[in-house]
């Protein structure tokens, strides 16, 4: 199963069956059992950080999963010192990098598709790190690997997604890979931010099923998860569109008045003012142990991705 892995790039979550994400798991869990077992694993190896867009967890733990791994790492977190900035293709980027020996690319951009175009240019595996709004395949499987860890399970779950749906590449990666598992999701958004219909249109083709609501008390009492997002200010086209919506959902206290006591509460951060700080002493809040996980989680990907683990 690992060679499925092997030498092939990240693109999309669609990409990946149910038994090779739970290998993936499976392996992340030793790891966090057994830390620093993967420490040097992938020594000499290279890989190239191209951030486009502005990024915290994702830049860093990308960053510090290769380190721990012994990998060399170069590329920028801010293209704007670059010469992108001078008009450079990404075309030409990845070219370039290429030619410095680069093993791996890590590429997040704010164009749809760019890292399946940086795929087809570049030899060595592609990791989409987010492409605009469509996907966040990594940030897809530590969110799954999240849920597991909190319930043991994912199969019988009822998921309730929450905020811009349309704009929010994680959520469309989350329903990708949830599609996997025996699970009841419920879109919660306003009209104009709903889930986009392609997404939905995956789901139906795989039999899962889904509702839309706009009101999250009409949902939150028979949720198991509640994964919660941003509002993607940057990527609505209209402001006045943003300003329509912005404040539209806050997730504090008095919306979980009637959540089941066992409900986990995720989000893939940064929260701006959708998911009030009150939650976080609660049982409810898993979004800090989602957001550690994502490192392990990396440094298991490199190595399956490379193939450095037999
Ligand atoms: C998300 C992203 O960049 O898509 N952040 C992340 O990688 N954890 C979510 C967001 O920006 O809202």
């Amino acid at each position: 199963m690992i060679a499925d892995f092997k030498g092939r790039d990240v693109v999309s979550a669609k990409d990946f069956k149910r038994a090779q994400l739970e290998e993936l798991f499976r392996a992340v869990d030793d790891l966090e059992k057994h830390h620093g077992s993967l420490e040097g694993a992938l020594k000499g190896k290279l890989v190239a950080l191209l951030f486009f867009e502005p990024s915290t967890r994702t830049y860093s733990t990308f960053q510090i999963a290769a380190r721990n791994l012994g990998m060399k790492v170069s590329g920028f977190s801010d293209a704007g010192g670059t010469s992108v900035s001078k008009g450079e293709t990404l075309h030409d980027t990845i070219r370039m990098f290429e030619g410095y020996g680069t093993d791996c690319f890590v590429i997040r951009h704010k164009r749809m598709g760019a890292a399946r175009f940086a795929a087809k240019i570049a030899d060595v595996p592609v990791i989409n790190a987010g492409d605009g709004s469509r996907e966040h395949p990594t940030q897809a499987m530590t969110d799954l690997y999240s849920i597991r860890k909190a319930f043991g399970r994912i199969d019988g779950l009822k998921v309730g997604i929450l905020g811009d749906l349309r704009y929010g590449r994680t959520a469309s990666s989350l329903v990708y890979a949830l599609s996997n598992y025996d699970v009841e999701i419920s879109f919660i958004a306003p009209e104009s931010l709903q889930i986009r219909p392609e997404v939905e249109h995956f789901l139906n083709e795989r039999g899962v099923t889904a509702k839309k609501e706009t009101e999250l008390d009409k949902v939150i009492g028979g949720l198991d998860v509640l994964y919660v997002t941003r509002i993607q200010k940057e990527r609505i086209p209209d402001p006045t569109d943003f300003e329509r919506v912005r404040g539209k959902y806050e997730v504090n206290l008095e919306a979980l008045k009637d959540a089941k006591p066992s409900l986990k509460i995720l989000h893939p951060l940064p929260r701006v003012d959708e998911l009030s700080p009150d939650v976080d002493a609660t049982n409810y809040a898993r979004y800090f142990t989602q957001a550690a996980a994502g490192l392990p989680l990396r440094m298991v990907l490199f190595t399956y991705v490379l193939g450095g683990v037999s």
